[in-house]
């Protein structure tokens, strides 16, 4: 596809942006990094850790490699935490009933919901329909999405 590395480019240096801005002006300790692709260099966690290092970042994808590539290969600080775990963004629930993600995150304090290059995999009324936001979770939490589409 013509412009394919240029929108990942532009898509990573957007996730990046984001996740500084959000840990290191609005306060933001923890991530919920959903389709959150294979790792690469730096991953969510280092970006926000090198903001705060207690950061913490629970890493959701629904594809196995991935998963298991993030959990030989991505390294937390040691007062931070980088944790990897199989969902899919369309059964939010069965997301949030993890044992990894209530080891990892504390929904009563704000969430940085990250949703990068992921929403383009499905249909937004399908979507719509089927997300929504987690009931008691922090009012200050704050989500940043990307989606690419050819114009
Ligand atoms: C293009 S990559 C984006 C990776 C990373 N977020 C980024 O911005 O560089 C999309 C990722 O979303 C995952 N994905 C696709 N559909 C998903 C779904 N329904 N639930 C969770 N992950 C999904 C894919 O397996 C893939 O790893």
């Amino acid at each position: 596809m013509p412009g394919i590395g240029e929108m990942a480019r532009a898509n990573r240096a957007f996730l990046f942006r984001a996740v500084r801005h959000l840990a290191a002006d609005a306060g933001i300790r923890q991530f919920l990094d959903i389709g959150t692709g294979i790792p690469t260099e730096p991953n969510v966690h280092q970006v926000a850790q090198a903001a705060d290092p207690t950061a913490r970042v629970l890493c959701v994808d629904n594809d196995p490699v991935v998963i298991s590539h993030g959990r030989a290969f991505a390294h937390s600080t040691p007062e931070g935490r980088a944790a990897y775990v199989l969902g899919d963004l369309l059964d939010p629930d069965a997301i949030l009933a993890t044992d990894q993600l209530h080891e990892t995150l504390d929904l009563r304090e704000p969430v940085g919901l990250l949703l990068a290059a992921v929403l383009s995999f499905f249909d937004p009324d399908e979507g719509a329909t089927r997300t929504r936001p987690s009931r008691g979770s922090s009012t200050r939490s704050r989500p940043a999405a990307t989606s690419s589409s050819r114009t």
